[in-house]
């Protein structure tokens, strides 16, 4: 299996990641054995190696063992975000999303560590999981904090927030569910926000130029190093709108 395109589905455009083949160290591949059986969703797979399988819809209650609200982050990298958000939220049902495997293995060891049990793991290309895998109108809050920015002007296609991941990410969210933004690439934040102001289904959760900080986003290495360097960190929050 490979990332080949796949006819006829979201693939028939280039996805926003390349994976990082990332050498995974004893302990992540200690978690990766240990802990995939409590955290990891063994999700149907279609033709690529992340991929979906198409009609797969899931039942949520029997995979979180409950019905409750669900919050989704896509490209969760090593967990740091959505840890902090499932320890302090027990009520809620949280999934991860990633496609780089380290990455989950570093959520898993700390998620074991936290003691949370309201969360799962995906490691699948997230616009096939909202399309597929989640039931329509299934997911309170989405999550995208720092996506690649892919800042080269003949990369900039892959970028994840486009015209057709909204319709996607409204499919998925319930009315009055949430999409959650931030980046520090100003040019990817300004297309964020043309890109959401156009999207049939979404409405500005803000007033002014930009979202407020959301403070329930705790402070990653890509927070960090942006910051550092002098860019600004902008969010924008949508909601979506009732059908
Ligand atoms: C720049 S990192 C940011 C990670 C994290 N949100 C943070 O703030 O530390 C972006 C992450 O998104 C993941 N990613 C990109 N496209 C994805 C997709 N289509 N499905 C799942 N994960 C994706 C990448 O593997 C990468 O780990």
């Amino acid at each position: 299996m490979s990332d080949t395109p796949v006819t006829g589905s979201f693939r028939d455009r280039p996805v926003s990641f390349v994976r990082r083949s990332g050498r995974m160290s004893d302990a992540q591949d200690r978690a990766w054995a240990e802990l995939s059986d409590r955290f990891l969703w063994a999700v149907p797979r279609g033709e690529a190696e992340t991929s979906i399988e198409p009609g797969a819809v899931a039942d949520l209650a029997s995979v979180y063992g409950r019905a409750a609200p669900l919050i989704v982050e896509i490209g969760s990298g090593q967990g740091h975000a959505i840890i902090h958000a499932a320890s302090s939220r027990p009520e809620v049902n949280f999934l991860a999303i990633e496609v780089f495997r380290a990455g989950l293995a570093r959520t898993m060891l700390d998620a074991d560590r936290a003691g949370v049990s309201n969360l799962r793991l995906a490691e699948a290309n997230a616009p096939e999981v909202l399309q597929h895998l989640l039931p329509a109108a299934s997911v309170d809050e989405l999550w995208v904090f720092f996506p690649d920015p892919w800042h080269k002007k003949k990369h900039t296609k892959r970028r994840l927030i486009a015209p057709e991941f909204t319709s996607i990410a409204r499919g998925a969210l319930r009315p009055g569910g949430k999409l959650r933004l931030a980046t520090d690439w100003e040019d990817y934040a300004k297309q964020m926000r043309t890109v959401l102001d156009q999207a049939d289904g979404f409405s500005r959760d803000f007033d002014g130029e930009w979202a407020e900080r959301f403070d329930g986003r705790v402070l990653t290495a890509f927070e960090r190093k942006g910051s550092r360097v002098g860019r600004d960190i902008r969010d924008l929050t949508y909601v979506a709108d009732s059908a």
